[in-house]
């Protein structure tokens, strides 16, 4: 392929955050949106015909399409695994919405199947791309904090019973737990990549205020490799909701991150200048660029961390 011609994609899943991936790719030279993926029966029409793409239901048959030269994966996140292992069969380059998958256990099995063909394997934290978490990386790297003593990350959010009132969310088969793993996830992957690795994690999980099987709040305490402290406190509880936070302190001074977002009780008013800078760094690392900073291994970390809170509290919700 040379510079010029879009790489192709094809779309798996045709809800909510799809429409911002289509957004993002018709917003890009370099990429070209060539098929709708989604294998349950009666929905998507609309959506390929808003986007002008062919709707196909089989993963395999869409996978083998020549065109499709990368795949974005935007089903429920317990239904990511059959379109990763469907692109790693067809060795088709995969990004993956957050989180990457429900457990690290399933994360190690997608990481396994994307390495045995070569697949290369990226997860979507398109938070990452952004001048605030740039800021933070410099601050930290930097060391104009000294030694870092503490961090703590709050995603202090809000959702309605109709949020997780018969659809996916807030179940353990297909969001994989619920304010952690579905809202804070940004902030955990901000948190495990900017700290070393967590030494050790204490935590309580609750489900408070939403008839839902996961928890709608969390809190955890962790202690970093090298010493520092940590904290999590997450929920979809807090009515009406305040904006997600950071804070990092250190010996020699404190940085505090405030979004000043939409995030709070929203999930549709997000933009989708994220997902195309995600994209395009993707796209340029298929193209011999720079690496793409949150391959399978990266987007595993915040899953892991997660996982072990969800084990510690087994049955206790
Ligand atoms: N990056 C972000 O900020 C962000 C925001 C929202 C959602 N997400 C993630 O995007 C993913 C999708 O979330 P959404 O809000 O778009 O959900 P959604 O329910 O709006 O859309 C899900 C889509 O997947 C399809 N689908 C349902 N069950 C399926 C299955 N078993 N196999 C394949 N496809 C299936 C549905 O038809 C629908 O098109 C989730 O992993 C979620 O965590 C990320």
């Amino acid at each position: 392929m040379d510079e010029k011609t879009p790489l192709g994609v094809a779309l798996v899943g045709t809800g909510l955050i799809a429409r911002f991936h289509a957004q993002a790719v018709v917003a890009s030279s370099r990429l070209k949106l060539v098929a709708a993926i989604n294998p349950i029966a009666g929905q998507g029409e609309e959506f390929a015909a808003e986007f002008g793409v062919p709707l196909i239901r089989d993963y395999d048959e869409a996978l083998s399409r020549p065109d499709v030269g990368m795949v974005l994966v935007a089903t429920p996140s317990g239904a990511h695994d059959d379109a990763v292992l469907a692109a790693a069969r067809h060795r088709k380059p995969v990004l993956v919405e957050k989180p990457l998958t429900i457990s690290s256990a399933r994360a190690d099995r997608l990481i396994a199947a994307c390495a045995e063909t070569g697949t290369p394997l990226g997860g979507i934290f398109q938070t990452r791309f952004t001048d605030d978490f740039r800021k933070l990386r410099e601050v930290v790297d930097g060391g104009s904090l000294g030694r870092i003593t503490f961090v703590r990350i709050d995603v202090p959010w809000w959702r309605e019973d109709s949020y997780y009132a018969g659809t996916w969310h807030g179940t353990w088969a297909m969001d994989g737990g619920g304010a952690l793993i579905n809202q804070a996830i940004h902030m955990v992957d901000w948190l495990t990549a900017l700290m070393p690795p967590v030494k050790d994690v204490k935590s309580f999980t609750a489900t408070l205020a939403h008839p839902m099987e996961t928890e709608d709040t969390a809190a955890a305490v962790l202690r970093f490799e090298g010493g520092a402290l940590g904290a999590i406190y997450a929920t979809t509880a807090s009515y009406p909701g305040r904006p997600k936070r950071m804070e990092i302190t250190g010996t020699k001074g404190t940085y505090v991150y405030e979004d000043t977002g939409h995030g709070v009780s929203r999930p549709d008013q997000l933009e989708y200048a994220g997902h195309l800078a995600c994209f395009e760094a993707f796209a340029e690392s298929l193209a011999g660029g720079a690496p793409y900073p949150i391959d399978g291994a990266a987007a595993r970390v915040p899953i892991d961390l997660i996982t072990r809170i969800y084990e510690e509290n087994k049955g206790s919700n």
